[in-house]
């Protein structure tokens, strides 16, 4: 996680650092600061909270100077406090740092830095590796910008972990030092002018030309010219790519926040995402960027799901349309787990790493630990130049636009009709046929009218929030590919609101689950007209039989339904296969009409980030 942008040029820094740094606010927003080579030294601003707290800090002392960096965080070693904010000074102070990454032996370093004699004023990680960076230039014998190119190649060295950092010393006043390991870092080339970002998103109003540094690369970045080098050598071979300008829009439009506008903005991002993929005269759809022929396709004995969070509940939807269609058996894993664990690997399997951002830390590693035993990896990814998207060898973008609420809404239903597209592709390879492969077609052109149908009812599922925001504690039911949406419909609740809600499928209720039911603890059940509904309405009575409320998501024509249970958020009736598309957008609704009736930082929600590119 964190955010890191760095200036160097003719132009006054502290709008510019200030401004990009805004684009990387959903990397993590608890601190941000900045430092400034102003002439005399490093002058550093930071404040605990937002970007705005530090504008303003810095709008009431403005810094002078036209080099710096700037970072906001996501606290991972010690509080959000002003002091624990970035960046952070050496011991001689002339010497400032910001850190994207974890060191993971600091405490070690620490203690051998203290027994030197150091003092530090913060709990991060960080600051211990300011003043390595710091002790080591300090010792160098060598002379001009080459010394602190080697004190950050000697501190990385010593530490153990994952970093994107940024240097600056009041010694040399022309040039900052990036690095990476582990975290992205990209070099913005201007006109007379270079930057440093943790990624693409924060350059856009100022280039659209870029070098991503690899891993292990250390660049001196000046005005006019920037050197890579790696520990075996200078890069020679600089690609400069040239990323689509696509500015992140701060306009919610009509909307209070951006999670609302995301909801509502899926009707036409489900549309991106089935948009010229799909083939008609074959029954099928068409997947360009697989980089697999068809008779490879046929190949495929199993397949693996890699992700986090919503894109991983999204997998678990997709595992279901792949089994139904096509007959692979699939499975799906926490990236987490799967990067760290045993778990068997069988040949002839294809993984997918599935990533809104393609920035996720275990997403990216478990991609990394699939290649590694030799399998490909494809990406399921909204942003273009993310480093997933570039490391897959291959894979489906999910074109929803950007999505900057924390809670994921939009790439969801993407990532959801993208697993249809290859169910249905991979079906009609084998085994599906035409007439079950026209009918899927013909369901998923239909979903954008169906889709509005569902958002036109938002003031209903608005009346149920209110209702039951109260609540301390929610259970989410579903059955089959309906289960994924109680996972995800409880971890938007929880995300949101801070309300205690646990995903089940139904059918678990009555192992455990069923202690917890009592009149202040709803039940939000997931009981479409499809082959386990009667199942569903057992669970519906056994609920109610116990004093509990339900919550119910069906068709609105269910009649039955609307007398057993307290509320209903309607849905319209679509192909089986498609349903759980449509039942998640009431559960997106309500979690969010609940945040706000609770008065909460519903875009912004505490303790979060928007991408997880730490472990
Ligand atoms: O960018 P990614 O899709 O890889 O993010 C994965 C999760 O961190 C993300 O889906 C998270 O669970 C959302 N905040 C949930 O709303």
């Amino acid at each position: 996680m964190c955010g890191i942008v760095a200036y160097v040029g003719p132009r006054d820094a502290q709008p510019i650092l200030l401004d990009a740094l805004s684009r990387l606010e959903y990397r993590g927003y608890d601190s941000a600061g900045l430092a400034i080579l102003n002439g005399k030294g490093v002058e550093v601003r930071k404040k605990s909270g937002r970007i705005q707290e530090l504008a303003s800090a810095c709008q009431q002392k403005p810094v002078q100077g036209q080099i710096g960096i700037s970072h906001t965080r996501w606290a991972t070693h010690g509080g959000a406090t002003d002091i624990n904010a970035h960046p952070h000074l050496d011991a001689s102070g002339r010497l400032a740092l910001v850190h994207n990454g974890v060191v993971e032996n600091y405490l070690e370093l620490r203690a051998r830095l203290v027994g030197h004699g150091h003092k530090f004023v913060s709990e991060t990680d960080t600051e211990v590796l300011a003043h390595l960076v710091g002790d080591a230039f300090a010792a160098s014998k060598t002379k001009g910008e080459e010394k602190l190119v080697e004190a950050v190649r000697s501190a990385m060295k010593q530490v153990q972990g994952t970093l994107g950092i940024a240097v600056i010393h009041s010694d040399l006043p022309g040039l900052v030092v990036g690095a990476r390991r582990g975290s992205p870092l990209v070099i913005g080339i201007g006109h007379g002018e270079n930057f440093l970002a943790s990624d693409t998103q924060a350059l856009a109003p100022y280039t659209n030309r870029v070098v991503i540094l690899k891993d292990q690369e250390v660049v001196a970045l000046k005005a006019e010219r920037y050197d890579i080098a790696s520990p075996l050598g200078i890069r020679s071979d600089i690609q400069i790519e040239e990323i689509e300008n696509g500015v992140a829009t701060s306009d919610k439009g009509p909307y209070p926040h951006y999670m609302l506008k995301e909801i509502y903005e899926q009707t036409s991002s489900i549309q991106n995402a089935f948009r010229g993929r799909l083939n008609p005269h074959e029954a099928t759809a068409k997947l360009g960027g697989l980089n697999l022929s068809s008779h490879e396709l046929r190949k495929i004995e199993r397949i693996s799901i890699l992700g986090c969070g919503t894109a991983l509940h999204a997998g678990m939807v997709g595992k279901y349309l792949i089994e139904t269609l096509a007959k692979i058996p699939v499975e799906t894993h926490y990236a987490s787990e799967f990067r760290y664990g045993d778990s068997p690997t069988s040949p002839n399997t294809l993984f997918f790493a599935v990533s809104q951002s393609g920035e996720t830390a275990d997403t990216l590693g478990a991609l990394r630990e699939a290649q590694r035993r030799g399998f490909p990896c494809l990406g399921i990814c909204n942003h273009v130049s993310s480093t997933i998207a570039r490391e897959s060898n291959g894979g489906v973008y999910m074109h929803s636009g950007p999505e900057i609420g924390v809670a994921a809404t939009k790439s969801f239903t993407s990532q959801v009709m993208i697993f249809t597209l290859l169910g249905l592709l991979l079906g009609r390879l084998r085994s599906l046929s035409a007439s079950h492969g026209q009918e899927i077609l013909q369901a998923i052109e239909s979903l954008p009218q169906k889709i509005t149908q569902v958002l036109d009812r938002s003031d209903e599922t608005k009346k149920v929030a209110q209702k039951y925001a109260e609540a301390k504690s929610m259970l989410f039911l579903g059955r089959l590919a309906n289960f994924p949406i109680a996972l995800e419909g409880a971890l938007k609740m929880k995300e949101v609101t801070y309300i205690h809600a646990e995903g089940y499928p139904s059918a678990e209720l009555k192992h455990g689950v069923i202690a917890l039911i009592d009149k202040e603890t709803p039940t939000v059940l997931i009981a479409p007209r499809d082959g386990v509904y009667d199942k569903n309405l057992g669970s519906l009575q056994e609920i109610k039989a116990r004093g509990g409320r339900v919550i119910a998501v069906a068709h609105e024509t269910d009649a039955k339904i609307r007398d057993l249970a307290d509320a209903v958020l309607p849905v319209p009736e679509t192909h089986p296969l498609l349903q759980p598309l449509l039942n998640v957008i009431p559960l997106q609704l309500l979690s969010y009409h609940s945040a706000v009736a609770l008065g909460r930082d519903v875009d912004k929600p505490r303790n979060l980030a928007k991408s997880v590119t730490v472990e």
